[in-house]
């Protein structure tokens, strides 16, 4: 039996393929590098040693999308694929809804056409809106400030429905903090297209030479220093909660929802300062316009994944910047030719 992996090449997927090659698991791979490279599957076989099944399908593309559902003895999905940029989602909102939305109704109407009733879905900590105190838990009121935010709240809607619809389903919807780092190795990390959006790339880019300096977004928040907080979390961690939600669905049907963060906020401020204690470098910054629609802390409540999946993170905010450091400096043109 195996897992079908959605969108198994892009930054977390890639990563949690890794983790279920090391745990034995059998893994289908399916994603139209809209956002990855085919280098990423070459690279995940020779950190993990281990070979996998690779489909370039489009999850818009049913009959594309069926073959592998044909193909392949599947138990179970975790389902990655999606468009994740928040300013471009506002600029080209129609192709953010069809690609996730749609993309995430075939794949399961497959699913249910195949008897495949066990899902992990990638949401993330943007549907806890503006309005919201952190320490976040998952039961707070849920909305949305832009439509790739949009798509992640209608999609968990969704999915709640269907599980209405036929109580056999068992659905883990895993909202994301604020992923970074990367493999120990440096073979992998996250290789954002053009200028990046989020603050880590950014600050690795200034560090390889890429990037002047760092704007950061606003210093009169209401922080212990003034710049916005966020739960950073190891990507590594963030992939290995995916083995522990792929259990939970084996065992337990309905719709069960965690958030996957550390559980402590850090400032921009403190994200530098870890990055150049970690690396020994000095990051150039400026302080800038506070950006719209950007919250002054934002961090998780982690109790209900430790107490239901038994899961934590291992991995604090050094080995994060040494990480995304060793990427970037070994890969300073991500997945292109160096
Ligand atoms: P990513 O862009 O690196 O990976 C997504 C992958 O999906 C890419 O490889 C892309 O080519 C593929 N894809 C997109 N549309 C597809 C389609 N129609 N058919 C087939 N493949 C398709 O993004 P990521 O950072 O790895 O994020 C994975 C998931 O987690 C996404 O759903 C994202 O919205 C969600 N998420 C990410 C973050 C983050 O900060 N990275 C935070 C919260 C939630
Ligand atoms: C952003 C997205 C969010 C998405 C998340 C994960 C927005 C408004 N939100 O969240 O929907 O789920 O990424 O990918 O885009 N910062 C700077 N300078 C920079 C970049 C960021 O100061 O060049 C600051 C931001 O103001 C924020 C912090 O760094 O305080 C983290 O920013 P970022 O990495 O973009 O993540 P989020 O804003 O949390």
């Amino acid at each position: 039996m195996a897992i079908l992996i959605t969108g198994g090449t892009g930054y977390i997927g890639s990563h949690t393929v890794i983790e279920l090659l090391n745990q034995g698991y059998e893994v289908v791979v399916v994603d139209n590098f809209s956002n990855s490279k085919p280098e990423v599957i070459k690279r995940i076989e020779e950190i993990s040693g281990k070979k996998f099944s690779f489909y370039k399908v489009d999850l818009l593309d049913y009959i594309g999308l069926e073959k592998v559902f044909k193909e392949n003895n599947i138990s179970k999905v975790i389902h990655f694929a999606g468009l994740k940029a928040v300013g471009e989602s506002v600029s080209i909102p129609l192709k953010y809804y069809y690609n996730n939305i749609t993309g995430t109704l075939i794949l399961c109407e497959l699913m249910s056409k195949y008897g495949v009733k066990k899902l992990v879905f990638s949401s993330s900590a943007t549907v806890y809106g503006m309005n919201n105190v952190s320490p976040l838990t998952e039961d707070l009121p849920l909305s949305t400030t832009n439509p790739y935010g949009s798509t992640k709240l209608m999609i968990e809607r969704i999915l709640n429905d269907l599980v209405v619809s036929d109580p056999e389903w068992g659905i883990v919807i895993l909202r994301y903090f604020n992923p970074i780092g990367a493999h120990e190795s440096g073979r992998i990390g996250e290789d954002p297209n053009g200028i990046p959006n989020n603050l880590m790339p950014y600050i690795t880019q200034v560090a390889v030479g890429k990037r002047a300096a760092l704007s950061i977004f606003g210093n009169d928040y209401e922080t212990s220093d003034g710049t916005g907080v966020r739960d950073y979390i190891h990507v590594v961690d963030l992939a290995k909660g995916h083995l522990k939600a792929l259990e939970k669905v084996k065992s337990e049907k309905g719709v069960m929802v965690y958030n996957l963060g550390t559980g402590i906020g850090y400032s921009v401020l403190d994200v530098v300062k870890a990055f150049e204690k970690a690396t020994n470098m000095t990051i150039l910054y400026n302080i800038v316009d506070k950006r719209s629609g950007d919250v002054d802390r934002c961090f998780a409540d982690a109790s209900k994944a430790l107490k239901e999946l038994d899961w934590k993170c291992e991995k604090n905010l050094e080995d994060m910047c040494r990480d995304s450091w060793k990427w970037q400096v070994s890969n300073p043109n991500g997945y292109k030719e160096n």
